[in-house]
């Protein structure tokens, strides 16, 4: 899906069923490394990120095969190799987190520097410097981290940023150290809760997640399970998001309110309509919402991975909104692309200037990351005529399970033009 072509103007009407989680589904198959036996998870996205996650594990010499319907099986019999290919890696920085249950299980890892992004310098300083708190040696070698230890040993441990990552490289390394490790300031996000989860099923003892503080005390050996993933938050705040932009009438089914809390307040300040139950929210809108500022912030904040989205339905709305974004340094590679399709956004250091307009107007467009590109497919919903959207690099396609269909299926009119019958059209 290197391209899609969206109609726009057409509200978006019926109801949605939202995918597993990437966030949750990629720690919780790198944390499967630590399991012995048959692992089987359920509500695993059919992604990009997911089938490089697969292939890492099988350079491991871990067996994983995935099954329609988002079956996962992981066979963990052998002993494993300790080195983590360098072209999987850089494709995909949350290959990274093999580190931590490499390093558990066999004393050794190797694993790449994954390096910068579209988003910004992404170091992971934090992960190592936890594992080095763990006593573990740590060296770099020709672009690659060495991570040795004969065996973890719990400890207590301050992150100096409660990042994402870096909690879960923590719980996944302690959960076989021996000993007590308690790890202060640390991430809270749900995909946080749901890998303490999969671990506890799986014999680990971990308490606290969710919370500030996660003490861990460790095990000998975890036994494989079956375990389902959370749904994704952030691809239902995404059809929140494309229902509010056009003033649609959504059902948004499989998703846990509360993991999107922050955004439905703002939703509501903005001026929506929204019907909240226990797994679903319906979203009616009736008409242009009005501005509000944001500040993305680690969970229970405002997710950064709905901030261009939000960019996008706020450039629509009445009056001037801010958002500043404070988790990520070069998060508005969305803000040209808005712009060139009538948007009236300015940036200003961390912050967006966004003046509403009344509308857009369909552009040529082009996906510098996953996000961004949610943010341009929302404005082209909204938009007046046709948009292309070029996505070289598929990261549509990483990050939303089925994405045409969920669209085409509320009624929107987006087509993946066939690449030779495009070249004929252009004769
Ligand atoms: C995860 C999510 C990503 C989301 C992000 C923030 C996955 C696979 N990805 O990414 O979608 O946008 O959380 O909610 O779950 N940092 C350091 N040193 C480190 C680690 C992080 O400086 O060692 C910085 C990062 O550069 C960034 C900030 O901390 O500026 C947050 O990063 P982090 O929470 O680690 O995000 P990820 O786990 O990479």
């Amino acid at each position: 899906m290197k391209k899609l072509v969206i109609k726009g103007g057409r509200k978006l009407n019926g109801t949605v069923v939202i995918s597993g989680s990437k966030n949750a589904a990629l720690p919780i198959l790198a944390a499967s490394i630590l399991l012995n036996g048959e692992t089987t998870l359920t509500n695993v996205p059919n992604l990009l990120d997911v089938i490089t996650m697969l292939r890492v594990l099988r350079t491991l010499g871990i067996r994983a095969e995935y099954y329609d319907g988002g079956k996962v099986k992981i066979w963990n019999q052998n002993s494993i190799k300790h080195v983590a290919p360098y072209e999987l890696v850089t494709k995909m920085r949350a290959s990274f987190f093999v580190i931590g249950p490499i390093l558990a299980r066999t004393g050794l890892a190797k694993i790449p520097l994954p390096g910068g992004c579209a988003i910004g310098s992404r170091p992971v300083n934090i992960h190592i410097k936890g594992l080095e708190q763990l006593g573990a040696t740590v060296r770099m070698e020709h672009g690659f981290v060495i991570v040795s230890a004969n065996k973890l040993q719990g400890k207590r441990v301050y992150l100096d940023f409660p990042s994402v990552g870096a909690t879960e490289t923590m719980l996944m390394a302690a959960t076989l150290a021996s000993g007590k490790t308690i790890i202060e300031n640390v991430a809270r996000e749900p995909e946080i809760v749901d890998l303490a989860n999969f671990l506890n099923q799986a014999g680990a003892k971990i308490s606290g997640a969710g919370s500030e503080v996660i003490e861990i005390e460790g095990v000998d050996a975890l036994h494989a399970i079956e375990y389902e993933v959370i749904p994704d938050r952030v691809e239902a705040g995404t059809f929140m998001l494309a229902a509010a932009i056009t003033g649609g009438d959504v059902e948004v089914n499989k998703v846990i309110p509360t993991h999107v809390e922050a955004l439905i307040r703002k939703l509501q300040d903005a001026g929506l309509k929204m019907q909240i139950e226990e797994n679903r929210i319906r979203i009616s809108s009736s008409g242009r919402l009005t501005a509000v500022d944001v500040r993305t912030l680690p969970y229970p904040g405002f997710p950064t991975d709905l901030q261009p989205q939000m960019a996008a339905l706020l450039a629509v709305s009445r009056n001037t909104s801010v958002i500043t974004e404070t988790i990520f340094e070069n998060r508005f590679m969305h803000v040209p692309e808005l712009n060139r399709m009538g948007a009236d956004i300015k940036i200003e250091g961390s912050s967006l200037i966004i003046n509403g307009v009344e509308k857009l107007s369909g552009a040529p467009v082009r996906v510098s990351d996953l996000r961004a590109g949610a943010a341009l497919v929302l404005a082209a919903l909204v938009a007046e005529g046709e948009t292309l959207i070029e996505d070289q690099d598929h990261h549509l396609s990483r990050g939303y399970e089925n994405l045409v269909e969920k669209i085409k299926a509320l009624g929107g009119d987006v087509v993946v033009p066939n690449p030779i019958s495009a070249l004929f059209n252009k004769a």
